[in-house]
């Protein structure tokens, strides 16, 4: 049985106040959520997340890393130095890094080796832009997603990996997948995987992100291949993303 995994993306959005407000929130409605819950703080913010959610079941990611571990890469972020503040996640290949940062598919797996070399859990993020799910290849954009991080850390690494689907036209959209649609992706994945180990297929985590929200959280984590969902604008207030925490 796979657990349940919610990961709030806060993206660009915080402050002080809000970041107290909100993981203190989160923590004050933890008592009864089984699933492993995920906060993604911008990297000002990691060290205070970190600190609130110190002896609780929360746990704190970072949004983006360097492949670099140090050096002269002005403005830029290395995976030891999120190590260094006890946080144990990173998003790795957003689609917002894929498409406004050209973050290469080479890239992206450089990134979750990288994640992975430094003891921390990479979150994994692959999808499909509008148009090329119109054009009927979401399964050969996701392939290729996948495969260029199998064919760089194997497929015994996905032991410590979780994938995020989110499909483009889904995010920020109030477009949600449709359950089906989500749930044919997300074994179509698991059959990616599953090409090079069966066991290490059945227990990766696949997550869904894209418009996911209260509403609609409980049929998309209910679905056999969904272990729990990436959320973006819903993470950034503590009820919305307790009842989604609460809906796997
Ligand atoms: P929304 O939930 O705002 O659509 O964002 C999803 C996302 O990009 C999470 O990484």
């Amino acid at each position: 049985m796979r657990q349940t995994i919610v990961a709030g993306n806060w993206k660009m959005n915080a402050s002080k106040e809000s970041v107290n407000t909100l993981v203190l929130g989160i923590l004050s409605g933890m008592a009864d959520v089984e699933s492993k819950v995920i906060v993604c703080a911008p990297f000002p913010y990691l060290s205070q997340a970190e600190a609130l959610v110190t002896h609780s079941q929360l746990h704190v990611g970072a949004q983006n890393l360097n492949i670099s571990a140090s050096g002269a890469f002005t403005g830029e972020v290395s995976a030891g130095m999120i190590k260094d503040f006890g946080v144990g996640y990173v998003i790795v290949g957003h689609s917002e890094r894929r498409s406004l940062y050209g973050e290469t598919d080479a890239i992206v797996a450089e990134k979750v080796q990288i994640a992975l070399d430094n003891g921390l859990t990479p979150l994994f993020c692959i999808g499909e832009l509008l148009e090329e799910r119109e054009s009927g290849n979401t399964e050969i954009v996701v392939s290729r997603q996948i495969n260029a991080v199998i064919d760089l850390v194997g497929i015994e690494a996905f032991k410590n990996i979780i994938v995020a689907y989110e499909p483009v036209w889904a995010i920020g959209t109030g477009v949600t997948a449709t359950p089906q649609q989500a749930q044919d992706t997300h074994a179509f994945i698991r059959s990616l995987l599953a090409v090079h180990d069966s066991d290490i297929a059945q227990s990766t985590p696949i997550l869904y992100g894209g418009s996911m929200n209260p509403e609609n959280a409980e049929e998309l984590i209910g679905c056999e291949d969904i272990d729990g969902g990436l959320i973006g604008g819903a993470s950034l207030k503590a009820d919305d993303f307790l009842r989604i925490c609460k809906a796997g």
